[in-house]
């Protein structure tokens, strides 16, 4: 970890034009990391500047010219995995053993972009004789990318790797609180044959620099992963500039347990949907709607296998202080809404971590569908369980819900698998693997979980506009 952290601007770093600086913090100690640029919107500026110079040159490459440099950039994120895994066990609090697997998908999304840009292509449109009439894929131009603090490599590389396959040009803004892996990603893209102003990463706040990002005239679309909340005030500015966006926003994914599922699966299925990653992922199984011939046993045995779970050592702390805060705040309202704590519901007492900001895994019942421990996104590792009688009232519950992201069945029922799948309000559904699915798989919210779709060929799309050429002939 460097001492402090400059942007990465037209190939190379760049301090602050105002000169102000942020202090990072070790969430797993809350000691002093580092000190990163807080960009402004001269910074922003001058990031879309570099990034508009670089566009040509990078759009118009051939596809399989572009890719070319996409796997090599995926070659070169396996290569320095060690480096990259440090910085994020360091500014996320990601424990040793999961940060490789981040980086990993960080180098698969290179991987996958490089090769299906290559597949990337129009359509011809018969209007008969006398007409030829086809569809072009082209970039929108300079695109930005706001990203959160819980997966910052693999989310970058999420937006970043489909927008430059695709011929446009990228300006980031990391998370505040996890900016240093990505300017390494940016940098070493470079020494892969990127040209130099296609990857620019301004670091800094999303009051300051993300806004500068959205409102600046020179973008011409905007991926945000990150609240509801931020989510809404981008989505605000981009309503004044009919600016397209994709947005991934939070979820209170339904998990849904039949009695006829094998429980040897979906116990410690259902755990690790919303203990991964301590529980800071957007599509976490957070509510457990478990059918009522089970509830019991099933409680005690996630009680009994939660035990496993050892902060600081399975699973990391809160990545940021009000995150920490955040999740206190609802072991108290749990408990003013009169659920029932099976487990946690508190901070660990091992004095080995204190100062961190860990928090102990929680299984609340006797929740009601209306609690807010139900409705609202913790981001933490929490989890709601409700009983459910048949499938409709299962189906109803997990549909019950401002968000729908994700949700998740398990039953040795094949029929009743594809039936209630069909029916659930959400965007990815998983069923017998919680999270099954990989780079390949399109990704995205219904209602107020975002619009648009990441990974997959389906975000290569979105990261183009449709040009449709008619000829009279
Ligand atoms: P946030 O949404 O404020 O931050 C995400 C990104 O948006 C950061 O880069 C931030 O600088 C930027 N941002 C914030 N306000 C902005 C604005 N007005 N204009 C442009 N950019 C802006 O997330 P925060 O406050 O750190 O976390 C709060 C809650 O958000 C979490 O507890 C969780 O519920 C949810 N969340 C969801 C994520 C997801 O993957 N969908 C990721 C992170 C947080
Ligand atoms: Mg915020």
């Amino acid at each position: 970890m460097q001492e402090r952290y400059e942007h990465f601007i037209g190939g190379a770093f760049a301090p602050p034009r105002a000169g102000r600086y942020l202090e990072t913090r070790n969430p797993a100690t809350g000691k002093r990391l580092a000190e990163i640029a807080r960009g402004d919107e001269a910074d922003v500026d001058a990031a879309v500047q570099a990034a508009g110079s670089a566009l040509p040159g990078w759009r118009d490459r051939r596809p399989i010219e572009r890719g070319r440099v996409l796997l090599e950039i995926a070659r070169r994120i396996r290569e320095r995995q060690q480096e990259i895994v440090a910085l994020e066990v360091l500014e996320a609090g990601k424990p040793a053993w999961q940060a490789p697997f981040e980086v990993e998908v960080a180098a698969q999304y290179f991987e996958l972009y490089g090769g299906l840009v290559n597949a990337l292509g129009g359509e011809t449109i018969d209007l008969g004789p006398g007409y030829h009439s086809y569809t072009r894929r082209e970039p929108f131009g300079v695109v930005g990318v706001i990203l959160p603090w819980n997966a910052p490599i693999n989310q970058a590389a999420r937006a970043a790797a489909p927008a430059l396959a695709a011929g446009n040009v990228v300006v980031a803004k990391p998370s505040e609180f996890t900016s240093a892996s990505l300017l390494e990603l940016a940098s070493m893209a470079i020494e892969c044959g990127l040209p130099a102003g296609a990857l620019n990463v301004v670091t800094g706040t999303g009051p300051e620099a993300g806004a500068a990002l959205v409102a600046h005239g020179g973008v011409r679309k905007v991926a945000f992963t990150g609240s509801l909340r931020a989510g809404r005030e981008i989505a605000h500015i981009a309503a004044d500039r009919i600016l397209p966006l994709t947005l991934e926003l939070g979820g209170k994914s339904p998990n849904l347990v039949f009695a006829d599922a094998d429980l040897e699966q979906a116990v410690p299925g259902s755990l690790r949907a919303f203990v991964t990653n301590a529980g800071q992922i957007c599509s976490a199984g957070t509510r457990l709607l478990l059918e009522r011939g089970i509830h019991d046993r099933f409680v005690t045995a996630l009680a009994e296998a939660m035990k496993g779970v050892r902060p600081g050592q399975m699973i990391g702390p809160m990545t940021t202080e009000a995150q920490y805060r955040k999740v206190q705040e609802y072991y108290a309202i749990a408990k003013a809404e009169g659920a029932t704590t099976a487990a946690g519901g508190a901070l660990p007492d091992d004095p080995a971590l204190a100062g961190g900001w860990f928090v102990l895994p929680t299984i609340y019942t006797g929740v009601r569908n209306d609690m807010r421990i139900a409705r609202e996104e913790i981001f933490g590792p929490v989890v709601s369980v409700m009983p459910f009688a048949d499938e409709d009232e299962a189906i109803r519950t997990a549909n019950d819900s401002p968000y729908g992201l994700a949700a998740g069945i398990w039953t040795r029922d094949l029929a009743r698998a594809h039936r209630v799948a069909a029916r659930l309000e959400a965007g990815q559904v998983y069923v017998n693997e919680w999270m099954a699915g990989g780079v390949e798989t399109p990704f995205g919210g219904y209602k107020q979980s975002g619009i648009g779709r990441e990974k997959g060929l389906e975000a290569l799309h979105h990261y183009t506009q449709l040009k449709c050429v008619t000829i009279r002939i």
